[in-house]
């Protein structure tokens, strides 16, 4: 069977990542690679980030996405651009007959979103989104583990230092955004923290729990004499997810200057226990002796670590997944389709709404169609953060 030809828009810190993988993967032939920084097509430069025997000897470079799709030799095309960055071409690709991998989030905007939905359900081509952690063993493990339990809550702690945002590989200081290139800490470029990094998290606890209803946030501005470069993204989040199934799930997050020190927690419960997150992997604590018990059972008694099963890192698992639907012409070897996660953004985006009506509670069906929240769904205006 020959294998499944594909070609990467953007060659930055995800792009790179995933050329890497798909590298070693049997099946995937690197056929095209587009990226509009002459400097990002390099192949010193790549063979740095991808293995040591990487050579553009094959592969066609492209500095415009218009130039790469003339090229006839593609059946799946990455998107790993900047989502603040997107003008059309997921449609593109779709209504040529490609098949899709785009990065989270695949736009700031709803209406844009639902517009690449909306071509690639018409166009019939395979499609996911890379949520990787849904491939991470642990994760599975825990998705196993829920799925006969009534869920009660989930709660998720991230406390990250604005110091850990990488410097990004799109020429920013040419496009209007930060000099520096860490375009992940500006709102505009990035859509704030809980878009650009908390939909992993959200999107999780939906691989667990199933899909958001409606949603609720307060986002804590940075301080004006605390921007720097560009960097307005409010320095904490405070989010209600209202889960379909009841569950709730808060996420709380912080990106603080000059902390340097970031952790998190994670927990979720069902009606007769809770999981957590713990070095070694998910830990469940729960009873199941007798009820009542004669005496009060031991903590031993109750820590139950989950047992993982066998497998391959998330991110080789999600391509090969994605590589296999293609071969196959199957998305059932997909854990997300690009359909299935526009909750995930909707849920996000509807965050922010939230946030800058003043915390109300943001219906998800209503932010998808009521007049109420279509400034928020649509690319019209340039986003700003909150203050
Ligand atoms: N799934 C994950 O865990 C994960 C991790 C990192 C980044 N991401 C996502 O990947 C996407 C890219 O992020 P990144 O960290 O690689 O950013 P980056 O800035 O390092 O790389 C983006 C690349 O895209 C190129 N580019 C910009 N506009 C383009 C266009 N119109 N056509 C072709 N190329 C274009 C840039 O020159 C740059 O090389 C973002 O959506 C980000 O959220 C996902």
């Amino acid at each position: 069977m020959a294998g499944t030809r594909i070609g990467i828009v953007g060659l930055g810190q995800r792009g790179l990542q995933h050329l890497r993988t798909l590298w070693s993967i049997d099946g995937a032939e690197i056929v095209a690679l587009c990226d509009p920084f002459a400097g990002n097509l390099e192949e010193t430069k790549i063979r740095s980030f991808v293995a040591d025997d990487f050579s553009l000897d094959g592969v066609d470079t492209f500095a415009r996405f218009s130039e790469l799709m003339e090229s006839p030799r593609m059946d799946a095309l990455y998107f790993c651009i900047p989502p603040s960055r997107h003008d059309g071409e997921i449609v593109e690709a779709a209504r040529a007959g490609l098949n899709i991998f785009a990065e989270k989030p695949v736009s700031l905007f709803q209406d844009e979103a639902l517009a690449m939905d909306a071509a690639i359900r018409e166009a019939g081509v395979i499609a996911t989104v890379g949520f990787q952690q849904r491939h991470d063993l642990r994760n599975i493990a825990v998705e196993e583990f829920l799925r006969d339990k009534h869920l009660v809550m989930a709660t998720w702690v991230g406390n990250g230092t604005l110091e850990s945002h990488s410097v990004k590989h799109t020429h920013t200081e040419v496009l209007g955004g930060p000099s520096s290139r860490v375009w992940a800490a500006n709102f505009a470029w990035s859509g704030s923290t809980v878009v650009e990094s908390g939909i992993h998290s959200l999107d999780l606890v939906r691989f667990w729990a199933g899909d958001v209803a409606w949603t609720r946030a307060d986002y804590i501005p940075r301080q004006a004499d605390d921007v720097e470069d560009g960097g307005d993204n409010p320095d904490g989040y405070s989010v209600t997810f209202g889960m379909e199934s009841g569950m709730i799930f808060n996420l709380l997050l912080t990106r603080l200057r000059k902390t340097f020190y970031g952790d998190g927690y994670q927990d979720i419960a069902w009606n007769r226990g809770h999981l957590k997150f713990e070095t070694e992997g998910p830990v469940a604590y729960y009873y199941d002796g007798p009820y009542p018990p004669e005496s009060s059972p031991s903590a031993d008694s109750l820590r139950h670590p989950l047992p993982l099963p066998e497998g391959e890192d998330a991110m080789t698992a999600i391509s090969r997944a994605f590589v296999r639907a293609v071969a196959e012409e199957d998305d059932s070897h997909l854990l997300n389709t690009f359909s299935s996660s526009m909750n995930s953004l909707a849920a996000v985006l509807a965050a922010n709404a939230s946030d800058q009506l003043g915390g109300e509670k943001v219906v998800l069906d209503d932010f998808l169609k009521s007049e109420r929240y279509a400034r928020f769904r649509s690319k019209g205006e340039a986003a700003t953060a909150p203050n």
